[in-house]
């Protein structure tokens, strides 16, 4: 018989404020309510995420967030059975805001508390939305982070690649901001990309030429500036359609290079997981652009996996991905005390060797 529990959680890592209650019954999991309050507005005259008001803005607002998820699950702090809190990877100040609010919430309710790593919240999601069974492949592939999984329990993954410099999401957002479209870029980037010719610049694609499935995006970038600059140099600007082919070609040399690292990671985890049905599982902000999801469907067809994209609310920064990897935890018996540290680095998988470099959100990749 399964255990009904109820778990309150808290996000914080990067620029989301978030909380969330989630549920696990005898039918499943439920999630009950999730806040996510967003920090776009805040940081988009930088093109990026700045740490400090980042830090600032999830202190403000925290309890704010706690209090609407139990007010929409309908439960007073007193019915939850525990609290999750991202205890990290990610930006200090942020992470430092969420673990002080869960620990203040846990010695005031007298409710149990959980460190909760921020990656194995999105790794474990498909298993909340899809009672997904281990082990499982998931890519991972956001503004922060980029890397492929083996995830064999709540407490046991296997990392089998990743970038070893920017990821994808940071790389799209500095398109974006190299072309004057805004902030986040991903989604800019990918609407200007449907008028544009993906086969008009000859970008390259990082890595491939080596065997194995670590990725790099910095190149890329590179490239793409020097595209640019070669056109601004010979015309003295850019045409909007100069701008549309500039996506284009950049979106297509970031899906086929997903694409291929993929295909290798879905060998190598049928070689070592021997799973019966295998799935290969996306999370992250960039699992949000069709033509990516389209090379990565195309990868899972030919290699025989189901392809499972959970919806994009839990596929991007929520809390309901921290209470669930929280749930898994504290049924299986695992408990955090008032001595839980904020951590900006900490990989999942224990063993792998740390990756040479981690980009400019590096503390979240
Ligand atoms: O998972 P997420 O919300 O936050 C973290 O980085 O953890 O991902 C945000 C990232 C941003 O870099 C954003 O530009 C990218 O995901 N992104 C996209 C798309 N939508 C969001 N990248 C490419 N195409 C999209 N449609
Ligand atoms: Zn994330």
């Amino acid at each position: 018989m399964t255990e009904t529990l109820t778990v309150l959680g808290l996000e914080s890592s990067c620029d989301d404020t978030a909380a969330a209650v989630v549920r696990r019954t005898a039918e499943g999991p439920q999630v009950m309510s999730s806040v996510v309050w967003g920090q776009d507005e805040l940081h988009a005259d930088f093109g990026g995420v700045v740490p400090e008001i980042a830090a600032r803005a999830h202190a403000e607002r925290l309890d704010i967030c706690v209090e609407r998820a139990l007010e929409q699950a309908g439960l007073a702090l007193g019915e939850v059975d525990a609290i999750a809190v991202t205890a990290g990877p990610g930006l200090i100040g942020g992470v430092l805001s969420g673990v002080m609010c869960g620990k203040g919430l846990s010695v005031g309710s007298g409710k149990p508390l959980l460190g909760v790593n921020h990656l194995a919240g999105h790794a474990l999601t498909p298993r909340m939305t899809d009672q997904v069974a281990y082990p499982y492949l998931m890519l991972l592939v956001s503004g922060g982070h980029c890397q492929f999984l083996a995830v064999y329990s709540e407490d046991h993954f296997k990392r089998l690649g990743g970038t070893i410099d920017d990821a994808p999401g940071e790389a799209f957002d500095k398109t974006a901001k190299l072309l004057g479209l805004g902030y986040p870029g991903g989604p800019l980037v990918e609407k200007e990309a449907l008028r544009g010719d993906n086969a008009r610049f000859k970008l390259p694609r990082p890595l491939l030429d080596r065997p194995g499935q670590d990725m790099s995006f910095s190149g890329l970038k590179t490239a793409l500036r020097r595209a640019r600059d070669l056109l601004v140099d010979d015309k003295g600007g850019l045409t909007r359609q100069d701008r549309a082919d500039l996506c284009a070609s950049f979106q297509m040399a970031v899906a086929d290079t997903l694409g291929e690292k993929t295909r290798r990671a879905c060998l190598v985890f049928q070689d070592v997981a021997k799973a019966q049905k295998p799935v290969l599982a996306v999370a992250g902000g960039v699992a949000a652009n069709s033509v990516i999801r389209a090379s990565l469907q195309q990868v899972a067809d030919s290699t025989g996996f189901e392809f499972l994209a959970p919806p994009l609310k839990f596929c991007t920064d929520n809390a309901a991905m921290i209470a669930w990897a929280g749930l898994e935890r504290f049924s299986k018996g695992f408990r955090d005390d008032l001595t839980l540290a904020a951590r900006p680095r900490w990989p999942l998988d224990r063993e792998a060797a740390p990756m040479l470099g981690s980009g400019k959100k590096g503390a979240k990749a």
